[in-house]
């Protein structure tokens, strides 16, 4: 949940490279509106977002991750872009997010670790600009062991897909978009209604 030492290295490492198909989509969901600022929740090794500065020449590129290792991994990935991208990311969590506006958040692989994904929604969909978009990409194959200690109550639920865009739905978004990119990864794509 929250990569550190050694294990968490070699954690990142897998993951950047488990991911890329992740990665690649969610650029691809945002080509057409081309977005300025990017906020990413939780955002790992820095890969996602390093993509979307270099595919969009974006101004404002910010993110939050509870993991010091990802935070220090990250800036070091992002440092040489600062001239040009304003680079805000930092040690934090769905609870505390920046103020924003975003023209587009994501959040790959976090949404089980949020613990209370309603309000965390709220908060993304306050942070959106009216047309902005959210991608939120779904860790699939939750296993029993980790269904026990997992904080997010929807992830847990079984039905997890469903329990998201119902989510999405209580907090003022509608799903425009929905794709299986792998068979560890289910992107969602909604714009605030
Ligand atoms: C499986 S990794 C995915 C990282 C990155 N998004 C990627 O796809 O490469 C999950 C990340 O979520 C972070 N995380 C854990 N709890 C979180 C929370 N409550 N809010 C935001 N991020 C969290 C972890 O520190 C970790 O970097």
């Amino acid at each position: 949940m929250r990569p550190s030492g050694r294990v968490g290295r070699v954690f990142g490492w897998l993951m950047a490279r488990l991911n890329r198909d992740s990665y690649a989509w969610t650029v691809d969901q945002l080509r057409a509106d081309n977005p300025r600022s990017f906020l990413e929740i939780g955002f790992g090794t820095g890969h996602l977002l390093k993509r979307a500065i270099k595919t969009f020449k974006l101004e404002h590129a910010s993110g939050v991750d509870p993991s010091e290792l990802m935070v220090e991994t990250a800036a070091k990935r992002l440092r040489r872009y600062a001239k040009k991208t304003a680079l805000d990311i930092h040690q934090g969590d769905d609870t505390h997010l920046p103020e924003g506006p975003f023209d587009a958040i994501a959040a790959l692989h976090s949404f089980q670790f949020w613990s209370d994904p309603d309000a965390a929604l709220a908060r993304v969909r306050a942070r959106l600009t009216p047309r902005g978009r959210l991608i939120l990409v779904l860790r699939m194959h939750v296993s029993r062991r980790a269904a026990k200690w997992i904080p997010n109550p929807l992830s847990r639920s079984g039905n997890e897909i469903a329990e998201a865009c119902a989510a999405l739905e209580r907090a003022g978004f509608s799903v425009v978009a929905m794709q299986g990119i792998s068979k560890a990864s289910q992107g969602i794509v909604a714009v605030p209604r």
